[in-house]
């Protein structure tokens, strides 16, 4: 298990707080593409990811980044080979586990995105475990979102509304029924791997995100790939519809 320091010698770049984004999302992808180009079984290429996780945690803590969410297993990845989800399902809770006291030092409270149903029982367990403990900790809100699907989220919003009564839905009530409501409208998404889309990734909540990809393949990034793209989008101009 590879120790990632809080601070590394890689420069923090300044950035005005009101410049900063309060949610960011990664989509963490390329893991497979890694391990194929060094004649790894795809699997090796998420193992090489996890310190790419821990490091943009990291990172984002010393940029002063409230609120990051990691694409971890979307709802379409039960469609992999039976070897992988099983690799994949273990690994979450493996990382979770053995992650969770450093998160827990370092300030991080953990939540999870995502479906009940369907996802192990232990990876389930394993995260209420991790929630519990850094419940109240401040410094920056990790999101994991394993077994997470935009499109179903929205869903199970609508269905929660529909079960309490609601006849007719106002854009908040979906808003205050996703499965983290506290949490701020995502502000950037970023995804690796060169990809430039979206893969059912926070869909209700990027209405107005900015979007960046990076030119790399998920185990191959580092924090200062976070600071490059934090810096990009603190030099854009966000509309939200107005003219400037
Ligand atoms: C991202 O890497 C990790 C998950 C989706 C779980 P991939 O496994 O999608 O890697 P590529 O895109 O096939 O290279
Ligand atoms: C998106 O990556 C899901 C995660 C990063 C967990 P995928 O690799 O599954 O997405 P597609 O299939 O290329 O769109
Ligand atoms: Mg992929």
């Amino acid at each position: 298990m590879k120790n990632i320091c809080l601070h590394s010698d890689i420069k923090v770049p300044e950035i005005n707080s009101y410049r900063l984004p309060s949610h960011v999302g990664i989509i963490m992808d390329g893991n497979g593409r890694w391990a194929k180009n060094k004649g790894f079984i795809r699997t090796e290429g998420h193992k090489a990811g996890e310190g790419v996780l821990i490091d943009f945690i990291a990172g984002a803590i010393e940029l002063g980044i409230k609120a990051i969410s990691f694409y971890a297993f979307s709802t379409e990845n039960w469609s992999r080979p039976k070897t992988e989800v099983n690799f994949l399902m273990r690994f979450s809770r493996k990382i979770i586990h053995q992650r969770r006291d450093i998160l827990n030092s370092w300030g991080v409270k953990i939540v999870w995105s995502g479906r009940k149903q369907k996802l192990w029982k232990s990876v389930y367990n394993e995260i209420q475990e991790a929630m519990e403990m850094t419940k109240n900790n401040q410094t920056i809100l990790v999101n994991f979102c394993i077994n997470y699907g935009g499109q179903l989220e929205i869903v199970d919003a609508v269905n929660n509304l529909i079960n309490n009564g609601k006849k007719t839905i106002t854009v908040k009530d979906i808003s205050k029924n996703l499965y983290n409501p506290q949490i701020r409208p995502v502000d950037l998404i970023i995804r690796t791997s060169g990809e430039k889309r979206f893969s059912n990734f926070l869909l209700w909540d990027s209405a107005y995100a900015e979007f960046d990809y990076i030119n790399k393949l998920w185990p191959d990034c580092t924090r200062q790939d976070l600071f490059s793209s934090i810096v990009s989008y603190s030099q854009r101009s966000r509309r939200f519809g107005r003219e400037k």
